[in-house]
């Protein structure tokens, strides 16, 4: 079957009428457009299976939330085991056990001050509430970020992304939010900001994972945080993507030993199967938000503690434990590194391979010979996504590898399977990539397929 025949197989049963008229018809067309729209019929560890009976593996994890692989057997175990009990799921009216145990472990796995929790149902969420309780703490109302980061997508979340296409149409977004740029070099702009006392919190990512998997050198953080410190503005740390074992330890911070005031949770939390986040924090910051009786609930969400997802929190975070997740996924790191810049070594359009544990990338360059530039720059030209979409697109249907580029930069592609994915799925993501970058710089078929992209871009 050749390869447009297998992308009609895989899609000639799909049903999305009901999707396309109801919820989002431009999604379809985009999956369409990109021959990705597939019927998975079930998904298991790193593997996803298509109803035309294919097997692709999982190198995107939903942007990092399958850190346990696709339908852990103890989550699903633990989440039977919480319906068939028919517990308290959502009485709110009484203390949530569950919700108690789940903050023990996360506040024991995070260590230093992060010993309060505040639960919620989402990534965007917990920034939200970053938003009120470090204006709250402070009695300051100014925001600091930095570029190229993505914080989520909610008015607050979004404000803190103001200057990225996310933001386009949807201003005014909350005042006083300010960024810096995400590196050594601009701490000294940093601190000039800082200085001015007006910023509640400098919220930050680790890592930056859809500006390109941006590793900042040991020292920024500690500098970022240091400068936090003197001029009174918390440091809050957003590991929506970095928590949860994703980098090797349990948060990115322990890399560098720090000392966050908070930290932002989500994604991986409950094993992929039920919406939930989590805020940590310090004490002291916590009893400045509930501070009286009166206050008790003063900032709380519907389903945040509910029991199935506190079950889901608790069983995702004893398997990523017993079965030594985190350091098996530096161990995997590592390989993937090794092999990656061994089999990309000499091609001029791979820059950089950035490996930290599971989140890994591979930064793309423009080109310096004319055979390539000429129709590189063509394409860019028509969208600046086409050329990483080309190599999606290739990885996926001739590979059968999920990947994406990064969110905010289109020139990096993003590796970042399930922590439990094996040397020899590692060993096969290798060989597809370098013969998708192969073909890249050796052969014409590469930028035909990205003629036949634009040309059903127009018709669809
Ligand atoms: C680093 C980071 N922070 C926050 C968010 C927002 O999380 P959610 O989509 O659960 O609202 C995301 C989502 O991708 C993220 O990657």
């Amino acid at each position: 079957m050749n390869q447009s025949t297998l992308a009609a197989a895989r899609t000639s049963n799909l049903d999305d009428a009901g999707y396309s008229g109801h919820v989002n018809p431009q999604w379809v067309r985009l999956l369409s457009l990109l021959e990705m729209n597939v019927r998975y019929t079930s998904c298991v560890g790193a593997e996803l299976f298509t109803a035309d009976g294919a097997r692709i593996l999982d190198f995107l994890s939903g942007y990092c939330v399958h850190n346990l692989g696709h339908n852990h057997p103890a989550v699903i175990a633990a989440l039977h085991d919480e319906l068939d009990r028919s517990g308290p799921a959502m009485l709110q009216s009484h203390v949530p056990e569950l919700a108690g145990d789940l903050a023990a472990e996360l506040s024991r796995l995070a260590g230093g001050r992060l010993q309060k929790v505040y639960f919620c149902s989402s990534g965007s969420e917990g920034i939200e509430t970053v938003i009120k309780f470090s204006r709250l703490f402070t009695k300051r109302t100014g925001l600091l970020y930095c570029t190229g980061a993505f914080h989520g997508l909610t008015c607050g979340a979004l404000s803190l992304m103001a200057d990225s296409s996310w933001a386009q149409g949807f201003a005014p977004l909350l005042p006083g939010a300010e960024s810096v740029p995400f590196a050594d070099l601009a701490l000294a702009e940093l601190e000039r900001k800082l200085a001015s006392k007006k910023f509640a919190a400098f919220v930050v990512e680790p890592i930056q994972s859809e500006a390109g998997i941006c590793v900042p050198s040991d020292d920024y953080m500690r500098a970022a945080q240091r400068l936090c410190k003197k001029y009174g503005t918390l440091f809050v740390l957003d590991e929506v993507q970095t928590g949860l074992y994703r980098t090797g330890p349990f948060l990115a911070a322990h890399h560098w030993g720090l000392d966050p005031d908070m930290v932002v949770l989500a994604k991986a939390l409950s094993g992929g199967l039920v919406p939930s986040g989590a805020l940590l924090m310090s004490d002291e910051i916590y009893e400045s938000v509930y501070s009286s009786l009166g206050r008790s609930i003063i900032h709380t969400s519907t389903y945040s503690e509910n029991g199935l997802a506190m079950r889901a929190g608790l069983a995702t975070l004893k398997a990523l434990q017993d079965e030594e997740l985190g350091r098996r996924g530096e161990a995997m790191g590592q390989f993937l590194r090794r092999s990656l810049t061994e089999a990309l070594a000499g091609y001029e359009m791979v820059a950089e391979v950035r490996v930290v544990g599971m989140l890994n990338g591979i930064e793309f360059r423009r080109p310096e010979s004319w055979q390539l530039r000429v129709p590189f720059d063509a394409f860019r030209k028509i969208h600046e996504g086409m050329f990483g979409q080309i190599i999606v697109g290739k990885l996926f249907r001739d590979h059968n590898f999920l990947t994406q580029m990064c969110g905010n930069n289109f020139m990096v592609l993003k590796a970042a399977p399930p922590l439990t994915v094996s040397e020899d799925q590692i060993a096969g993501f290798v060989r597809a990539v370098k013969s998708v970058v192969e073909e890249v710089h050796s052969s014409s078929s590469f930028w035909m397929d990205a003629l036949h992209l634009a040309r059903r871009a127009v018709k669809i």
